[in-house]
């Protein structure tokens, strides 16, 4: 049976530090232009523990709404005084976040090898399609498989069951390929294969005892290893 590969969309084929430059700008206007980077970092870090904590209470919503509402606490605590202008702005722009820059090649030796890629992702299915659409890759995908079909967040077994039921593959030839230590170590407790993107040299990974099957530093490097 032929092998899917589930990219995870946030993180993985998309930047979502490709805010920082905008975030800069809106945050100079306020006197705090210096913070971009680490609001970005912190913005991000929210929106994941308030999925997570949905996840938790069974209180599901879309994920732009964690999005939005990360934005909003992560101004509260650095106290940067955004306006509602400026929080839509700022949305508008996750919205149309670039891809990291060897995504496309990388997708494309995929496609010549005949391999099956689709996109899996805490994000709706409107929303990755936009995004994607928008950075030019989204031809390169089969399928986009979202949680937000069984109303769950990763790394909740049910959304891993999900995406294979989705694929109707077995879960030994389907690959998460994910820069989220968290979708890594979800995927693998679900029984699929998983292989780490380690964006960062300095990336740790959860000590749990639950390992990759591959660790790679970029999606070219992943391509070199699976083409
Ligand atoms: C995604 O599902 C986890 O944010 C990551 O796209």
């Amino acid at each position: 049976m032929a092998t899917v590969l589930a990219f995870d969309v946030y993180g993985t084929l998309i930047d979502t530090h490709g805010v920082v430059a905008e975030l800069e700008e809106r945050l100079a206007g306020r006197g705090h232009g210096e913070r971009a980077a680490e609001f970005s970092r912190r913005w991000r870090d929210k929106q994941l523990e308030y999925s997570f904590r949905r996840g938790l209470m069974g209180a599901y919503v879309p994920f732009d709404r964690c999005t939005r509402e990360a934005l909003e606490f992560t101004d509260r605590a650095l106290q940067t005084g955004l306006g509602d202008g400026d929080r839509d702005h700022l949305m508008g722009v996750y919205g149309r976040l670039p891809a990291f820059p060897e995504a496309a090649e990388a997708l494309a030796r995929f496609a010549e090898a005949g391999i099956t890629c689709v996109a899996f992702s805490n994000g709706t299915r409107e929303a990755v399609e936009g995004l994607l659409e928008r950075a030019g890759i989204r031809e390169r995908f089969e399928a986009v498989v979202s949680v937000d079909e069984v109303k769950r967040f990763k790394p909740d077994p049910a959304v891993y069951a999900h995406l294979r039921q989705r694929l109707e593959v077995a879960p030994g030839d389907t690959w998460l390929i994910s820069s989220n230590p968290f979708d890594v170590i979800g995927a693998r407790h679900a029984g699929l294969h998983a292989a780490w993107v380690r964006r960062s040299p300095e990336a740790p990974f959860d000590p749990w005892g639950i390992e990759p099957d591959m660790t790679v530093a970029d999606l070219d490097a992943l391509a070199e290893r699976l083409t």
